[in-house]
Order: structure tokens, then C-alpha cells, then sequence
């Protein structure tokens, strides 16, 4: 099976968050019943590496996503329903850190505290420590950037999220005939 060999890096992944379960999807996977499953249920998704990986490698015909990160899962509503406008959204944000980043990235964190905006989220994952989410007490995202990287170029950015937009919207006959493994 394909994802024996290629590892978990060849699974597109829409952002970058702390976890492990990318690492672990093809151990994961080669353990499914022969032919894959019906229904995959991934609770404490972040950023759904088993879900992605399941359709990707049509081993799941349909999942289902969860995580009690409210912000986190309307970033996936995004992904799935407005790819487009997320990332033109990531794109401006991108190219306004370009003069102050410091400075950007801590205002951006101050408007995500007060909307709670998704494509705001993207952007502070993209920024901050070892993409690790952090939040205070009073459940405010406290997580500080990382100096010596910008997050990922737009360009970039555009392929994972369509990538993963793709993966997450093809319906399983049409997943079926792209034949990824
Ligand atoms: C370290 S991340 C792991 C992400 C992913 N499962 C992986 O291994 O790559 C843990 C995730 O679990 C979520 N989480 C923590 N407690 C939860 C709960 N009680 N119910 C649902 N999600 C929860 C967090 O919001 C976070 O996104």
C-alpha cells in the first residue's frame, strides 16, 4: 500500500499544528479493516492529519471532524466551503507583516482575541512557536511568535489549502477514480 512507502509527508497538510498524528497516520492506516471504513469519527482533530490521510489514501468514505477549539474548526469550515477567500485573506495578512513582523504578529493575536476570526487563526499558526496553540485562563491565545521564520510564502499557502480543500470536498466515487492508492 501506498502509504507503506511514501510516508506521511506525501499527505497534504493545510497548516502547521503541534501533534503527532501525521507522523503516526500510515502505522494508523495499516491497521484499518481491508478496504478501508465507512465512517471516520477523529476527535481532538487539530489539523485532521488521519481524516486528510484516510480520503487521501480512500481508505475512509466519509469523516468527521472535532475539536473542542471552536476557532479551529470554523478554519476547517473555510477550507472546506471558501478556499479562495482564505487564502487571499492569508496572502494580505502575509504581505502586511512584511515591514514590522514583531509587531504584526501581536496586533494580528490582539484582533483574533477580540473575533475570534478563522483566517486570523491561520495566520498566527503559520507564526507562532512550534505552531503549538496556547491559550490563557480567560481563554485568550497567548502563544508568541516565532522570530526566525514568516510562516509559510502565500504560494505556498495555496497549494496546501487547496490541496486540502480538494481532498476534503471530492465525494467518495470521484475519490475512488483518482486512484492515489
Ligand atoms: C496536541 S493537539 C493534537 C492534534 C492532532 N490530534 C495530532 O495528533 O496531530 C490536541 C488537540 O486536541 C484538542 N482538544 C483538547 N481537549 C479536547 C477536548 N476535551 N475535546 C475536543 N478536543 C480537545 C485541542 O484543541 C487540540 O487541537
Amino acid at each position: 500500500m501506498l502509504w507503506r512507502t511514501s510516508g506521511a509527508r506525501t499527505v497534504p497538510q493545510a497548516f502547521p499544528y503541534q501533534g503527532s498524528k501525521r507522523a503516526l497516520a500510515g502505522q494508523i492506516l495499516s491497521v484499518f479493516p481491508d478496504g478501508g471504513v465507512s465512517r471516520l469519527i477523529e476527535p481532538c482533530a487539530g489539523s485532521a492529519a488521519l481524516s486528510v490521510a484516510s480520503l487521501y489514501y480512500n481508505q475512509a468514505e466519509r469523516v468527521h471532524i472535532s475539536d473542542v477549539n471552536g476557532p479551529l474548526m470554523d478554519l476547517w469550515k473555510l477550507i472546506i466551503s471558501k478556499p479562495g477567500y482564505l487564502i487571499d485573506q492569508y496572502t494580505r495578512l502575509w504581505n502586511e507583516q512584511r515591514d514590522n513582523s514583531r509587531d504584526f504578529y501581536l496586533e494580528t493575536r490582539d484582533k483574533f482575541n477580540a473575533t475570534k476570526s478563522p483566517e486570523l487563526l491561520l495566520y498566527l499558526l503559520c507564526g507562532c512557536v512550534k505552531a503549538a496553540v496556547r491559550y490563557s485562563k480567560s481563554s485568550d491565545f497567548n502563544q508568541g511568535a516565532d522570530h526566525r521564520r514568516l510562516g509559510a510564502r502565500p504560494a505556498r499557502m495555496t497549494e496546501r489549502i487547496n490541496a486540502a480543500s480538494r481532498i476534503c470536498r471530492l465525494p467518495p466515487s470521484a475519490r475512488a477514480r483518482t486512484k492515489l492508492c
